[in-house]
């Protein structure tokens, strides 16, 4: 048996996605810049796409850019958000995804912002009365905090981030590589100015994404060329790509609260039977329904003999999931994230990640798999 439990870094390419990416490749091949009619027929499908995204996140197309990845759309945000509006500070935690973390702190090195980091607690919980204090501190601030941690889950209150933002004049930057398509945000509503999309994590294709900017805020283009994403990102769109992301989406939503349950019901019962089955297993993060990403267990082993290889042989096994060591000797630096909220360093951790193409039967052979690794003392 395979079993993939590992969809927080990629999910499978759903079928009617690669169905009509197929479709638009066998029959578009016009450059959407281009003004005789294959031109117009392939910018028709890319402009679609673009008021697709933003119907569905209830914004305008004007503020929707696509871009190769949500690490591009992250540096962008981070860099032409701090750059342009001449801002000097910027608050993050030390939790958050490198594509966020590494741009902020390249740009601390480069001396152009002073960086601080937001306290979170042992589950990764932002401390809200810091993040206060240091907006108060630091007039018109740089903010960036994911809405939903990839390694632990842990869901951080992007309402209340987004309002503590405004109170303070600051501009807020949201990874929501983990939960656009996965929750229903509603962009008329947030107070957010920049936010980020990977196809590849709702079952589109990889190397494609966007980066919402919001009106409010101005920045110059981030890619010098052509006229392309209205004259901000130069370069000939990624026409496939975009296409198979709007209807990732587009399927996304039409099945989201059904999905959610499914997805959550497998996490639920694979934390039950870990529980029931393993001595001594843990959780990093949080685990409750309304604090937790529904698609991210990540639990932690007691420390035995198979500990050390526990990811290679869950692969023997046919199991792909990722690792999540918080220990930092020799080749294994560990996982800044489990380091960050001070996870044991000596317990092997594990991020099983699900998807709607998991089973309670696939579930039931992982469990079965780590009892043969971890057996109950007798
Ligand atoms: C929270 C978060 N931000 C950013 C990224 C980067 O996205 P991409 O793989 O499209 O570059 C990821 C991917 O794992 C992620 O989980």
């Amino acid at each position: 048996m395979r079993v993939y439990l590992d969809n927080a870094a990629t999910t499978p390419l759903d079928p009617g996605v690669m169905e009509q990416m197929c479709a638009v490749m066998k029959a578009t091949y016009g450059n959407p810049s281009s003004i005789h009619s294959h031109g117009r027929e392939a910018r028709t499908l890319l402009e679609k796409a673009r008021k697709t995204v933003a119907r569905l996140l209830n914004t305008s197309p004007a503020e929707i850019f696509f871009t190769s990845s949500g690490t591009e759309a992250d540096n962008t945000a981070i860099r032409c958000g701090i750059i342009d509006n001449n801002i000097t500070h910027a608050i993050s935690t030390r939790i958050e995804h490198h594509a966020v973390v590494h741009t902020l702190e390249a740009m601390e090195k480069a001396g152009s912002i002073k960086l601080s980091f937001v306290d979170v607690d042992s589950r990764g919980n932002l401390n809200y009365e810091h993040l206060e204090q240091l907006l108060q501190n630091n007039e018109r601030s740089f903010v960036s905090l994911m809405h939903a941690n990839n390694e632990i889950g842990t869901i951080n209150d992007i309402e209340r981030i987004g309002d503590l933002c405004e109170q303070y004049n600051a501009i807020f930057h949201c990874d929501t590589v983990q939960t656009m398509a996965h929750f229903p945000h509603d962009l008329s509503k947030l107070k957010v100015h920049f936010m980020v999309c990977a196809a590849h994590k709702f079952h589109g294709p990889k190397g494609v994404g966007f980066l919402y900017v919001s009106h409010k805020v101005k920045i110059k283009p981030f890619i010098y060329g052509g006229a392309q994403e209205r004259n901000q990102r130069g370069g000939t769109e990624n026409l496939y790509g975009i296409v198979g992301l709007a209807k990732a989406m587009e399927l996304a939503y039409a099945n989201m609260d059904e999905h959610t349950q499914y997805i959550q019901g497998l996490k639920t019962y694979m934390k039950q039977h870990l529980e029931q089955h393993i001595p001594g297993v843990e959780f990093n993060g949080e685990t409750d329904a309304d604090k937790s990403l529904y698609t991210v267990l990540n639990a932690s082993f007691p420390d035995t003999e198979i500990a050390d290889m526990l990811l290679f042989n869950l692969d023997i096994a046919g199991i792909s999931a990722s690792g999540g060591s918080a220990c930092s000797s020799g080749t294994d630096i560990g996982s800044h994230v489990l380091t960050g909220i001070g996870a044991s360093t000596t317990r092997p951790s594990v991020r099983f990640s699900f998807s709607k193409y998991n089973t309670k039967d696939e579930i039931d052979y992982v469990v079965e798999k780590l009892r043969e690794f971890f057996p109950a003392k007798v």
